[in-house]
């Protein structure tokens, strides 16, 4: 059976155009990343639940995997948060905490799970890992929301907007970022059907 990878990505693609910012704290250690893997998870309006897909390279996979807890903020698209928006999204996405603690340079404030929440960012779900699904070289994490806000009211930003605003050199390192990422997950795939 061969498949359209072509018809595929056109199926596939874009179907979530929100990046969120994904924290969480483990041990004492507070860190995070980007991912266009959000989601709502509930169909119960008074019990909200959020998913995201993390791939195991990223360090914040095994954090959420060990603590149980996360928080998605939504980045703001308002010209008064651009700014802001672009620096979370340039420092959660473009580095591991691997290499350096990224956190302590956005503005925060503390969750009720502990974990931290961006000042910056939109707004925000905090959720407790309700069930996780191993898919090989990713986990999709779906949580129960355990507190919810509103931080900097308007418009959402969507990766479409934000990506032609980012400097081109941060482009070209998370490109080269990307490279290991996807080496590292078709390993993971496919070392399980060798
Ligand atoms: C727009 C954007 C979307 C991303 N989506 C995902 C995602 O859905 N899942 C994921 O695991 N990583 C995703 N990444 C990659 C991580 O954010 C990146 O590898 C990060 O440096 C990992 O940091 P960590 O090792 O501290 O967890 C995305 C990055 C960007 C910039």
């Amino acid at each position: 059976m061969t498949v359209d990878f072509d018809a595929a990505a056109k199926v596939l693609g874009g179907l979530r155009p929100y990046p969120v910012a994904v924290t969480t704290i483990d041990g004492g250690f507070a860190n995070g990343l980007m991912s266009l893997s959000a989601g709502a998870a509930s169909i119960i309006p008074e019990a909200p639940r959020a998913t995201i897909s993390l791939t195991k390279y990223n360090l914040t996979h095994d954090m959420v995997v060990r603590s149980g807890v996360f928080v998605m903020h939504m980045l703001s698209a308002e010209d008064e948060q651009l700014e802001q928006s672009l620096e979370i999204l340039m420092t959660l996405g473009g580095s591991s905490g691997r290499d350096g603690d990224k956190i302590g340079k956005l503005r925060t404030k503390t969750g009720v799970t502990g974990a931290p929440i961006l000042l910056d960012a939109h707004s925000y779900v905090e959720a407790r890992v309700t069930g996780t699904l191993d898919v090989q070289e990713s986990s999709i994490f779906v949580g129960d929301v355990v507190a919810a806000e509103i931080l900097n009211p308007g418009r959402r930003l969507q990766i479409n907007e934000a990506w032609p605003k980012l400097p081109a050199e941060w482009v070209e390192r998370y490109e080269a970022n990307h490279v290991p990422q996807l080496e590292n997950a078709r390993s993971r795939r496919f070392a399980e059907h060798a």
